[in-house]
């Protein structure tokens, strides 16, 4: 059976990365479709050694073309519309956005962390929040030896997150001109608003990390707070977090299990003067963990500092990992 794999937003910050992920994970697929809005339709796109054309996201693009993985980073509206319709025709959907994350028949994965949620879908999955992604990869081994009871995030975020118009908004404050994707400057500032407020004064993006902690981690029980923050960063997250937990702990094992653990990487040596920073992050896949320190103000706590690439570990990177697992797992995946 050929395997042929759609990108829809192939034009955009994270679905350019997707390319360049794909390319390098070298996947066994047979051909790619490149989708994006009507504007980009015709431009062509250098990948894998090959010329390829950007066709037209439609009801209809996908007719024909055999197409079995549709890795979609267009927005959550073009998700809402467009991912039931490849669902319908048979073709997997892993989708970056935020359309579908708390849907209880849509698996929310991280593949570290939790892949067997992947066995029971509807075509549809949904790649987390890059601010949940880096931080699931830490909390996992951590809530599995001292169950976590309650969690304060405190976010770092790159404007790579908010997608071509962010990153333009710091490389033309730089030059004093006006931000046109936030509402106030990034460039000597930070805006403590991610995505649009919520009547209770919180944000949609701390929202996010706080329910999609909960779903990952299959536990309703643990206490999520979040204060998510813009920061004139181009690429990588940072995460000050701030764990509870329910057993007592031993400071240099807790960091061992943490060392172990699949997919982080520990800089955490005061002494050296290591620790994680956005610029050592960048283009790479792993999360780094440092500043692991107790919290004497509680029981059993301690305090981190977590970053990752957001465009990669955050988004392209784990949505190319959870389509290459479902390759890999594909008969206990319901895919013949
Ligand atoms: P286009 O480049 O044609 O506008 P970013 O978040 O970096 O701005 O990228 C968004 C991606 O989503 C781009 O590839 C963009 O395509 C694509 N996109 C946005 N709106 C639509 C739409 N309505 N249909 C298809 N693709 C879309």
């Amino acid at each position: 059976m050929s395997v042929n794999i759609a990108v829809v937003g192939a034009t955009g910050m994270v679905g350019r990365k997707m390319l360049q992920v794909l390319s390098e994970r070298n996947l066994p697929v047979d051909n790619y479709y490149l989708f994006a809005s009507a504007r980009s339709a015709g431009k062509t796109v250098q990948f894998m050694g090959r010329d390829y054309t950007v066709e037209e996201l439609t009801e209809t693009c996908m007719d024909g073309k055999d197409i079995t993985y549709a890795i979609f980073s267009a927005g959550a509206g073009t998700s809402l519309k467009f991912a039931p319709i490849f669902a319908e025709k048979g073709i997997i959907v892993v989708d970056n956005s935020s359309a579908w994350r708390m849907d209880e028949t849509v698996p929310l994965v991280v593949p570290e962390v939790n892949p067997d949620a992947l066995l029971s879908h509807h075509n549809i999955i949904a790649n987390p929040n890059c601010s949940t992604i880096q931080a699931m990869v830490a909390l996992k081994p951590l809530h599995d030896a001292y169950t976590l009871r309650r969690v304060v995030y405190s976010t770092y975020q790159a404007v790579s997150g908010a997608g071509m118009g962010g990153f333009a908004d710091l490389e033309n404050g730089i030059k004093g001109e006006a931000p046109k994707k936030f509402n106030h400057p990034i460039f000597g500032n930070c805006l403590p608003q991610i995505d649009s407020f919520l009547d209770d004064g919180y944000t949609k993006e701390e929202l996010k990390m706080i329910n999609e902690t909960k779903k990952i981690l299959h536990d309703n029980e643990i206490k999520v707070t979040a204060t998510t923050v813009r920061v004139p960063v181009y690429y990588g997250h940072s995460e000050s977090i701030n764990l509870e937990f329910e057993k007592q702990f031993d400071l240099d094992e807790l960091k061992k299990i943490l060392a172990d653990a699949p997919g982080i990487v520990m800089a955490d040596d005061p002494a050296s003067l290591s620790y994680p920073m956005a610029c050592d992050a960048a283009d790479h896949d792993e999360v780094y963990v440092g500043r692991v320190r107790r919290d004497d103000t509680v029981e059993s706590g301690i305090n981190m500092w977590v970053v990752a690439d957001n465009i990669r570990k955050g988004a392209a990177t784990n949505a190319v990992q959870i389509a290459e697992w479902i390759m890999a797992h594909a008969e206990e995946c319901g895919i013949k």
